[in-house]
């Protein structure tokens, strides 16, 4: 599918198991941190759960781009979004993007969210450019179960 000019032999489509080596490498590469949950394990649970909301980009078979998008009931959510390094603006992530956002709408979603770390200005730049609002007023907490 292509879906606009810059990226116009890429398509999108739902990440499948087998494409989970390259995904992860893509996040390594593109410097986001692998975390508990997002090994092999994990991501068989998440694709239990909103396999439609986990997204690929890919060119001649090769992927390029990685969205694992979520919906709680209330609001969509957007995680680990990465595009290779070399393909970057090209509107790949643009694209993931809005598939994950027309998704989340068809599912009820109101509005969607990104936790962005305050180092990364590419990324908030990112979604500034696709219309989204920043709060610097925020700040997340979090907290491993089971320790
Ligand atoms: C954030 C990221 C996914 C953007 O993907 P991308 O495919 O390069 O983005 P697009 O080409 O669709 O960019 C759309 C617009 O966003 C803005 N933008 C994107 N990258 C930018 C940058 N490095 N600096 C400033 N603005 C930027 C621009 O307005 C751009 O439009 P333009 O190219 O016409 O100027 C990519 O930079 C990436 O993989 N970063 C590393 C991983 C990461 O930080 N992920 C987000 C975690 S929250």
């Amino acid at each position: 599918m292509a879906t606009q000019d810059r990226s116009l032999w890429m398509r999108i489509r739902e990440f499948k198991l087998k494409d989970y080596d390259e995904a992860a490498k893509l996040w390594k590469e593109s410097g986001l941190i692998i975390r508990p949950g997002d090994e092999l394990e994990g991501i068989k649970l998440k694709l239990e759960r909103d396999p439609d909301l986990f997204l690929i980009a890919e060119e001649g078979g090769i992927i390029l781009g990685v969205v694992m998008g979520a919906w709680d009931g209330r609001r969509g959510w957007i995680n680990h979004l990465a595009v290779t390094p070399s393909q970057q603006r090209r509107g790949i992530g643009t694209a993931l993007i809005r598939e994950l956002e027309k998704r989340l709408a068809r599912k009820g979603a109101k509005k969607v969210n990104a936790q962005i770390y305050q180092w990364n200005q590419k990324s908030i730049e990112f979604f500034k450019a696709l219309g989204y609002e920043v709060h610097t007023d925020l700040i997340m907490v979090g907290k491993m179960l089971g320790e």
